[in-house]
C-alpha cells in the first residue's frame, strides 16, 4: 500500500476538503430524458414493469450472492448488441454531464486542483436486481474489504422506487453504523464512499424488485496501477482493463487500450 500512501501524501488541504465533501453521501438528481438508464434494461428483461420482475423460483437461485434475480441477471448478461450500446451510451453522458460537473463544482469550491487529469471510472457500471425473497443478496462489506482504493467514490442509481428493504442499507459515514436504506426513485443518485462505509441489503419482503446500477470512479490523478489486492499481489482493478478514463473535458481517453466488442464507448470517431 505504500504508492496508496503516497498519492494521500501528494494531496493538498484544499484537495482533502474536496474530498471530505464528495466522500459524504448526498443524492443527485438528473434528467431521464438525457440520461435514459431505463428502456433499454426494460427491453432487454421484456417487460414494461421492472418493479414486478419475477423472483426465481427454483431453490438453487434463492440464496447466494446472486439471489432470487439470478434470472434476470442472466439475461442482463446476455444482453443484444443493440442494448449494450444504448446503455453505455447513457452511462458516458451521465458520467460527462452530471458526475463530472458535480465533482469539478466541488473541487472548484475548495480550490483543488484534482479534476484536472479527469476521472478513472468502472468501465461497465453493475447491474443489480434485487428480486423479493426471503435471503439477502451479497453481505455487509465495505469495498476496502475488496482491495478497491480508499479513493473511489461510489454511485448507486435505482430505476424503480427505492426505500426499506429493496434497497442497500449502507452507514452515513465509516464506522458509525446507524445503517439505513437509500430512499431515491429513477431520476435520482446516490453518491457515496462504499470504499469505507459498510452497506448491504437484507430479505427483500417489499413485493418490489429493485433494478439498479452502481459504479466506482475516482480522480484519474489519484489512481494507482501499482496498488496490492488484499493478498498483497498485483491489483486487478486496472486502467484499460476494469477501469476507463474521461478528461477534464469529458472525452474518452483516445491513447487508453480497450477491449474490442465493448459498445459505443469503445468506437472511435
Ligand atoms: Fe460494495
Amino acid at each position: 500500500m505504500a504508492a496508496l500512501a503516497s498519492a494521500g501524501d501528494a494531496l493538498t488541504p484544499e484537495d482533502r476538503a474536496a474530498l471530505a465533501e464528495l466522500r459524504t453521501q448526498r443524492t443527485l438528481t438528473y434528467d431521464t430524458q438525457e440520461h435514459d438508464w431505463r428502456s433499454p434494461v426494460v427491453d432487454a428483461m421484456g417487460v414494461e414493469a421492472l418493479q414486478t420482475l419475477e423472483p426465481a423460483t427454483d431453490g438453487r437461485s434463492r440464496g447466494g450472492s446472486r439471489g432470487a434475480g439470478a434470472p434476470w441477471l442472466r439475461k442482463w448478461t446476455t444482453r443484444s448488441p443493440d442494448v449494450r450500446e444504448r446503455i453505455l451510451a447513457a452511462y458516458l453522458s451521465f458520467l460527462q454531464e452530471v458526475v463530472l460537473p458535480h465533482v469539478r463544482e466541488v473541487c472548484a469550491r475548495h480550490g483543488s486542483t484534482l479534476c484536472e487529469d479527469g476521472l478513472v471510472f468502472q468501465r461497465e457500471p453493475s447491474f443489480r436486481c434485487h428480486a423479493p425473497s426471503p435471503n439477502p443478496t451479497g453481505r455487509p462489506h465495505c469495498d476496502a474489504d475488496y482491495g478497491h482504493s480508499e479513493f473511489e467514490l461510489n454511485v448507486w442509481l435505482p430505476l424503480v422506487e427505492c426505500g426499506g428493504s429493496n434497497s442497500l442499507w449502507c452507514e452515513p459515514a465509516p464506522g458509525i453504523g446507524d445503517y439505513a436504506p437509500f430512499a431515491v426513485n429513477y431520476g435520482e443518485a446516490v453518491l457515496f464512499w462504499g470504499n469505507r462505509c459498510r452497506h448491504y441489503t437484507v430479505a427483500n419482503d417489499s413485493g418490489i424488485t429493485r433494478v439498479s446500477f452502481d459504479f466506482r470512479f475516482l480522480f484519474r490523478r489519484l489512481y494507482d496501477p501499482h496498488m496490492e489486492n488484499i493478498y498483497g499481489g498485483p491489483t486487478a482493478f486496472l486502467l484499460g482493463g476494469y477501469f476507463d478514463a474521461i478528461g477534464a473535458d469529458g472525452e474518452l481517453d483516445a491513447d487508453l487500450a480497450r477491449p474490442k466488442g465493448h459498445g459505443v464507448l469503445y468506437r472511435r470517431g
